[in-house]
């Protein structure tokens, strides 16, 4: 019912001073953002409106507003990169919109043409281009988000909706390279569960995991790794997609593993790309590529065996972030590095072949969209 979102439809009104870009080292994930937003208006009576690009400000939203209160709010994150011949290119954005449209979906807000909004968010990104840093390791992170606006407090479907793009110029996650983290397997509090919305990208999902990591930070750990049920699945470690390298001292044969796409799983486009890849190059006589449930337990074992070989987690703002050791009830477990770096080989071998894609080194198919 009513229009569709329309990217042809555009409106622009440019900003009264452009700003100059930051020197790359000034970058911190999501602090700084580009001169102008994209917004879009959606009611329940006339559909999507004019989509517009506008200079970069504040909302003006009534304080009933549904988001406020019932958390009608989802987001996605995706990256535009500068190859070396100057060309910007988005990674992956079909599987961010197709993500963005499920989760709108399981909240009862509108749903929109994937295409139509690729088209926009390549304008938005036009619009501020000098402003997408150069340089590995650096890009402009994309932030879609949708809210709810329905300015009431019964509990029920909106009928308003803004849908917004911001954009913000970023750096490298670890400056100086990889920089393997500490985990804490974390049991007494549940990221998500059967039934639940944890495969979904809803702000809802990540408030409630502030408290848990902070305690993990108190004991010295940088993040959680989240555990399922009481067999103690591994699911996923903060905001991340996880992996593990398993090897088999009797046949000599190494696995790749992460969790199922159960539910309780975020969909990561860098989980499935990773995948792809690692299907794609490693030899198959001599690996696995599994997706499949693993319990702390199995980990924990492997290792007492020699077996657990690499760790890491995958997303699209930390791309590939190395794990060094995970404490779990009283025993740390420790994640082997290839001497004298931060990471694994195979750790390090995907985040190079990403990062040839995403820099527009290696095309693949039609992962980088101009
Ligand atoms: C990720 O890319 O790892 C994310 O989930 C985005 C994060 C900033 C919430």
């Amino acid at each position: 019912a009513g229009a569709p979102l329309d990217a042809t439809k555009l409106k622009v009104q440019n900003h009264s001073t452009p700003s100059q870009p930051r020197a790359n080292d000034e970058l911190v994930f999501g602090k700084t953002f580009t001169d102008h937003m994209l917004t879009i208006e959606w009611t329940k009576q006339n559909g999507w409106g004019t989509p517009e690009i506008k200079p970069y400000g504040n909302l003006s939203l009534d304080p009933a507003a549904c988001v406020f209160h019932y958390a009608f709010e989802l987001f996605e994150g995706l990256k535009a990169y500068r190859s070396r011949d100057d060309k910007i290119t988005m990674f992956r954005p079909d599987k961010n919109m197709e993500r963005m449209n499920k989760s709108a979906a399981r909240i009862c807000l509108p749903t929109f043409d994937s295409d139509e909004l690729i088209a926009l968010m390549g304008k938005l990104i036009e619009q501020d281009k000098h402003l997408v840093p150069q340089g590995e390791g650096y890009s402009l992170y994309v932030r879609p988000t949708m809210i709810g606006t329905t300015a009431a407090l019964g509990v029920g479907t909106p009928d308003r909706a803004l849908l917004y793009v911001i954009t913000s110029p970023v750096g490298p996650y670890f400056k100086s390279g990889f920089k393997a983290v500490k985990l804490l397997a974390t049991d007494n509090a549940t990221r998500a569960w059967p039934g639940g919305v944890g495969d979904k990208k809803l702000g809802a999902n990540y408030a409630p995991c502030i408290l848990p990591q902070l305690k993990a930070a108190e004991k010295g750990y940088q993040q959680n790794l989240w555990l399922f049920g009481p067999e103690k699945y591994i699911t996923e470690v903060g905001t991340m997609n996880v992996f593990f390298v398993l090897k088999d001292n009797a046949t000599g044969k190494k696995e790749l593993v992460t969790a199922p796409l159960d539910g309780t799983i975020l969909e990561g486009v860098t989980r499935d790309s990773i995948l792809t890849l690692a299907r794609e190059n490693l030899d198959p006589k001599e690996w696995e590529v599994n997706e499949r449930y693993l319990s702390i337990n199995e980990v924990a074992e492997r290792a007492r065996k020699g077996e657990l070989v690499e760790a890491f987690g995958a997303g699209t703002a930390a791309v590939v972030s190395p794990i060094k050791e995970i404490g779990w009830q009283d025993e740390n477990i420790d994640v082997p590095l290839q001497p004298g770096k931060q990471a694994g080989k195979l750790t390090e071998q995907i985040a190079n072949w990403i990062a040839d894609i995403q820099y527009g080194r290696q095309p693949h198919g039609n992962w980088s969209r101009v």
